[in-house]
């Protein structure tokens, strides 16, 4: 049952993500209280008040909440170590990450979400000092053969993707123990058979193989394939997936539902209610 909500809340989530409306041009470029008044009530019971990833509900998922303090995002449509879009956080918020506590928020009006993106930017000064680079291009995909896939499985031997993700793509590779990111903290590879964070279509997967996942061990592969290897690639790790979450992620999925529904700015909202809490 609640397997299935999951399941369904994701398929919402996909739909709604094209969706991005307009982003509203804020003339002074600032943060407004509003962006304020959705994070106390939606994030920061995981993110922290301070953006630091410190919120009490943290404790309750293996993969902790995202410090917003370094300016560092996995999910970006711009080159490794760049900053992301507005945009790209944007999606982020709307679509969740697939099998953690990050559950997509695509039921807050746009409006919201866009005033929750320029208030987390305020966390960091990196958005004060950089601006994102240009967005990679993705080009048209090749179609997708048999010859492709094929093409596809050598790749992932020759680029050694294997090392961590391992040979049947399970996250087992002889890498793959140890790993830790970038703040020191232990990183599991991902499991490529299951549901990915970014979502599991090739365009997903193929923005992941050229920006690569900031603070983590996943590389950034630019340069070092042709576009049509990148789509092979793409396409071979898409087909890996049997679209079931592992045991894990379905807890860490339960575990952020259950947040938002006690702490959400639109469940009952217990604890806000409790003055201790305030
Ligand atoms: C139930 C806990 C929870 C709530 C509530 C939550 N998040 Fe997250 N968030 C997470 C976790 C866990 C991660 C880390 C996922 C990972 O690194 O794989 C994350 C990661 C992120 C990231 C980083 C993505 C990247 O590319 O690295 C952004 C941006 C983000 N959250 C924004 C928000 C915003 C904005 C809200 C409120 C609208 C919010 N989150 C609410 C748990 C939560
Ligand atoms: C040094 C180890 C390492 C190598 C080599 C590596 N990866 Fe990864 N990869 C990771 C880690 C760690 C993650 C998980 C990051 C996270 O979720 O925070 C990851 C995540 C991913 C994801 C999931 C993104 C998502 O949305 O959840 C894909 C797809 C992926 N890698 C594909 C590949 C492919 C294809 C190759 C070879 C071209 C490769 N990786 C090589 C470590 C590696």
């Amino acid at each position: 049952m609640l397997v299935g909500w999951i399941a369904l809340l994701g398929v919402l989530g996909w739909a709604e993500a094209d969706q991005k409306g307009t982003k509203p041009s804020r003339p002074d470029g600032r943060a407004s209280e509003l962006g304020r008044l959705v994070f106390e009530q939606n994030c920061a019971i995981c993110h922290g008040s301070a953006g630091d990833g410190r919120g009490m509900a943290g404790m309750m998922v293996r993969t902790k909440p995202r410090d917003f303090r370094p300016g560092i995002f996995k999910f970006r449509s711009t080159p490794n170590g760049s900053l992301p879009t507005d945009e790209d956080l944007f999606e982020t918020i709307s679509r969740g990450l697939r099998g953690t506590g990050m559950i997509g928020q695509d039921d807050l009006p746009q409006t919201k979400r866009w005033a929750v993106v320029e208030y987390l930017k305020t966390f960091s000064e990196r958005f004060q000092r950089e601006k994102p680079q240009r967005p990679i291009s993705i080009p048209k995909p090749p179609p997708r053969t048999p010859e492709l896939i094929a093409k596809g499985r050598k790749l992932y031997q020759k680029a050694e993707c294997f090392k961590c993700h391992g040979i049947e793509g399970g996250g087992d590779g002889p890498s793959a123990e140890g790993l830790e990111d970038d703040r020191g903290y232990p990183i599991r590879t991902a499991d490529l058979t299951r549901p990915l964070k970014r979502g599991s279509s090739p365009e997903a997967i193929y923005k992941t193989l050229v920006t690569g996942l900031d603070g983590t061990p996943m590389p950034s592969y630019e340069g070092a394939l042709t576009d049509e290897e990148f789509w092979a690639l793409s396409f071979y790790v898409a087909s890996l997936n049997t679209g079931t979450l592992s045991h894990q992620q379905r807890r860490e999925a339960a575990a952020g539902q259950h947040v938002l529904r006690m702490h959400g700015g639109r469940g009952p909202g217990m604890m806000r209610r409790m003055p201790m809490m305030q």
